[in-house]
């Protein structure tokens, strides 16, 4: 360790994340300082309610709900900034620039809203942000597509991005638990957001892929770009059928070049099960990146939660403390002046599908349906019913169809097309099958 003089930092939020910070802080204080160079010291915390006990923070350390104790206070030199959502965020981050302190933050839908607006007024002012944490919560993914990966041209992202729908997904499958208790569950247990239903429509995930492909593609893009489909509408049967068919159901990222123009969803995807994405179970996250020098490689681990979300943040503060991220976010800089690639249009994008509709049961519905694809060009590869006890209680038939490939277009033409028969009940699920 060196003779350096302590890092002063202040923590902004103190729920699963920031507590985390404050634990490893408190429990591995000497090998962080000899990793960081320093000491890393907590001088502030910044909460909603200063009178809740808050574990881990060496005595003396002020609690306040005021930030302009922050702002104000000279000797803080880094800002942790780990409250969710947009605002009061935004303002947060731009008032800790304005009074030239460096930020680490854990938030995605901050980075995904307003980064190139953050990072252009903190390189105005001769500042960093570092956000390891914002992207698959524990695997070190930002570091890797920004450093390690840089040699390479980027050809594709696969990914889970949200470890609260994977739990889900998992949990639902493997224990026969509603959906409604396993989200209960994974809020309890830290991994989804405040309010968790960016977590279950896509929005979280989508937000990530956005972050990630800023990144790896220089390209800049929008969640109106792109599919994005949430796990919210599927049932229990759609996982059991999957699994039956040799498929597990992930929400998949994918960011892809193709002919020069990147392909882009968030979706519930059928996915072999003896590959690894299919394999990733819980709270873990995966990404497979492409590098047209190193081939494949797989980064995966805890994509949620506070100790591996913690983790990613002392990277932050670390990298900071010995000047590593003064060299990174100028590369990150240079890297988003680089030209945008095209996004392909989202009717373009062919896969084949996984259909299952509830619909009445009676003569001449399949040829109803049958006849809707047949005019689509939708090529049928088979045709399931099975009889639940729900079904026969309620006289509804759920029919899962598989197709051959064929591309969202025709399917988006086609869905139009059923949602007006008569013999439809409910809500209809479409999901792609991954090559
Ligand atoms: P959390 O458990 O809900 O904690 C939020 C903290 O922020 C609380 O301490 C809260 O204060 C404080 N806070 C809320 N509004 C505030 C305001 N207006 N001013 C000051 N403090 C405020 O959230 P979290 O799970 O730690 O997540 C924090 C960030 O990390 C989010 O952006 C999230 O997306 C991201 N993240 C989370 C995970 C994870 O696994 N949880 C993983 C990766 C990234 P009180 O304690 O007084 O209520
Ligand atoms: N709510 C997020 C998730 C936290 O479940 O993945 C990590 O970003």
């Amino acid at each position: 360790m060196t003779n350096s003089a302590p890092l002063n930092i202040a923590l902004i939020g103190f729920g699963t994340v920031g507590s985390g910070v404050a634990r490893i802080l408190d429990t591995q204080a000497a090998a962080i300082a000899s990793r960081a160079g320093r000491e890393i010291r907590i001088r502030r915390v910044v909460v909603r309610d200063a009178s809740k006990p808050r574990p881990f923070l060496p005595a003396g350390v002020n609690v306040t709900t005021d930030i302009a104790e922050v702002v104000n206070d000279p000797d803080i030199q880094l800002v942790a900034q780990l409250v969710g959502g947009v605002d009061p965020a935004y303002g947060y981050m731009k008032q800790f620039l304005a009074a030239g302190k460096d930020i680490v933050t854990a938030n995605k839908a901050l980075i995904y809203t307003h980064g190139a607006e953050l990072f252009q007024l903190a390189a105005e002012q001769g500042r960093t942000i570092g956000f390891e944490a914002a992207v698959a919560g524990g695997i070190p993914i930002i570091s890797a597509v920004t450093q390690a990966l840089t040699g390479n041209r980027i050809l594709s992202l696969e990914a889970i991005l949200n470890g609260t729908s994977n739990f889900i997904l998992t949990r639902m499958l493997d224990d026969k638990h509603s959906y409604g208790d396993v989200l209960k569950e994974a809020q309890a247990l830290g991994y989804a957001e405040a309010d968790p239903a960016m977590d279950v429509d896509g929005t979280d995930a989508a937000q990530k892929l956005v972050i990630l492909t800023r990144l790896a593609f220089s390209t800049s893009v929008a969640l109106n770009d792109f599919v994005r489909q949430g796990i919210d509408n599927l049932e229990l049967l759609d996982l059991q059928v999957a699994d039956d068919l040799g498929y597990k159901i992930k929400l998949l990222a994918t960011a892809r070049l193709n002919d020069g123009r990147l392909e882009l969803s968030v979706q519930p995807t059928l996915i072999r099960k003896d590959r690894a994405i299919a394999q990733t179970s819980g709270a873990n996250n995966i990404v497979a990146v492409e590098g047209d020098a190193v081939g494949m490689v797989t980064f995966s681990g805890a994509g949620a939660g506070q100790l591996p979300t913690a983790s990613a943040v002392m990277a932050d503060l670390i990298d900071y403390a010995t000047g590593r991220t003064a060299v990174t976010f100028q590369s990150i800089l240079r890297s988003a002046q680089q030209p945008s690639l095209p996004i392909q249009s989202p009717d373009e994008l062919t896969r084949r599908y996984y259909l299952r509709l509830n619909v009445d049961d009676r003569p001449h519905v399949l040829a109803d349906i049958t006849d809707v694809l047949g005019r689509n060009e939708i090529s049928i590869s088979s045709v399931r019913q099975d009889e639940t006890p729900e079904d026969r209680a309620d006289g509804d038939a759920r029919l899962v169809i598989m197709t051959h490939r064929t591309n969202e277009g025709r399917f988006r033409a086609a869905d139009a097309e059923l949602e007006k028969l008569a013999c439809l009940r409910g809500t209809s699920i479409r999901l792609p099958v991954a090559e």
